[in-house]
């Protein structure tokens, strides 16, 4: 089923192409960075990621962020698996450096005990996004690389700062529920970032392929923000349904993400 794009006018495909043409020969990971910059702020200035530039993030948002995130790169993941070898996902595929399902499994599990797959429920929001995952994975691989760049290198930049708010906003102690912000498989979040572009830059594309790429990672933004605002649906109405301490376990049929 196709998704229908979100993308507001300044976002769209005008501003691609202005960019493209103030950037005219430069590298992917150039024109990316450009592409997304509005969007960037857009999913700054989300109410959840208000909450944590405060440091007032709560331990019943940071749950269900967790829960989203779990079945986000569980198909993120499983579609970079799947295309591993494609021509546009190999130079980026780094699931020793980077898979982040495993961490967050673990945390899942911290914070809601061993029967914590029981448990998870999400916001239509993040089915949206997983379905649109799924559609690229089987139908376009190469648009892949536009959501394992705004996931991966987003946690690599301002998720390392996220993750020292949510130890302190919660009182978190060493690894214990945050492993998802810990990459010990990268030394060098900058590195491996410059790393990741020139991989990003290797990649042989098309014109056409390229836009379409710009695109996706608008979209991918835009898929992001969405999960956000349907978090805070949940939360305003488990909040007032039962005072602060909500868990994951929500119904998720009520949440339109639009
Ligand atoms: C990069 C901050 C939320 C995706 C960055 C950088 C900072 C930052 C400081 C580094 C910029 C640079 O090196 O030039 C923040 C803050 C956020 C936030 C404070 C919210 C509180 C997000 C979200 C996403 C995201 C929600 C996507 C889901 C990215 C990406 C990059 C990035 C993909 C890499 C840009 C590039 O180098 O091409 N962010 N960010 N960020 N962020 Fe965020």
């Amino acid at each position: 089923m196709e998704i229908p794009l979100q993308i507001s006018d300044c976002l769209g495909m005008d501003s691609i192409k202005s960019i493209e043409k103030e950037l005219l020969g430069s590298d992917l990971s150039e024109l990316i960075k450009a592409a997304t910059k509005e969007v960037h702020v857009l999913a700054e200035n989300t109410q959840l990621m208000l909450s944590y530039q405060k440091g007032q993030v709560t331990l019943t948002q940071y749950k269900l962020l967790l829960c989203s995130l779990f079945e986000i790169y569980q198909v993120l993941e499983e579609e970079l698996d799947r295309n591993a070898e494609h021509p546009a996902v190999q130079p980026i595929y780094f699931p020793q450096e980077l898979a982040r399902l495993e961490p967050l499994q673990k945390d899942l599990e911290h914070f809601l005990g061993p029967q914590w797959r029981k448990k998870i429920s999400v916001p239509a929001a993040t089915h949206n996004y997983t379905q649109r995952l799924r559609e690229i994975g089987k139908n376009s691989p190469e648009l892949l690389v536009a959501h394992a760049y705004t996931r991966y290198l987003g946690d690599l930049s301002g998720g390392q700062v996220l993750g020292k708010i949510t130890q302190k906003s919660l009182g978190l102690t060493g690894s214990d529920g945050v492993a998802f912000f810990s990459f010990p498989g990268v030394t060098s979040p900058n590195r491996f970032k410059q790393l990741y572009r020139s991989r990003m830059n290797s990649i042989e594309m098309t014109e056409e392929q390229r836009r379409e790429v710009l695109e996706e990672a608008i979209r991918a933004f835009q898929l992001n923000i969405d999960v956000f605002d349907d978090l805070q649906k949940m939360l305003s109405i488990t909040e007032e349904a039962s005072g602060s301490d909500a868990t994951c376990r929500i119904e998720s049929r009520s949440f339109s993400s639009s």
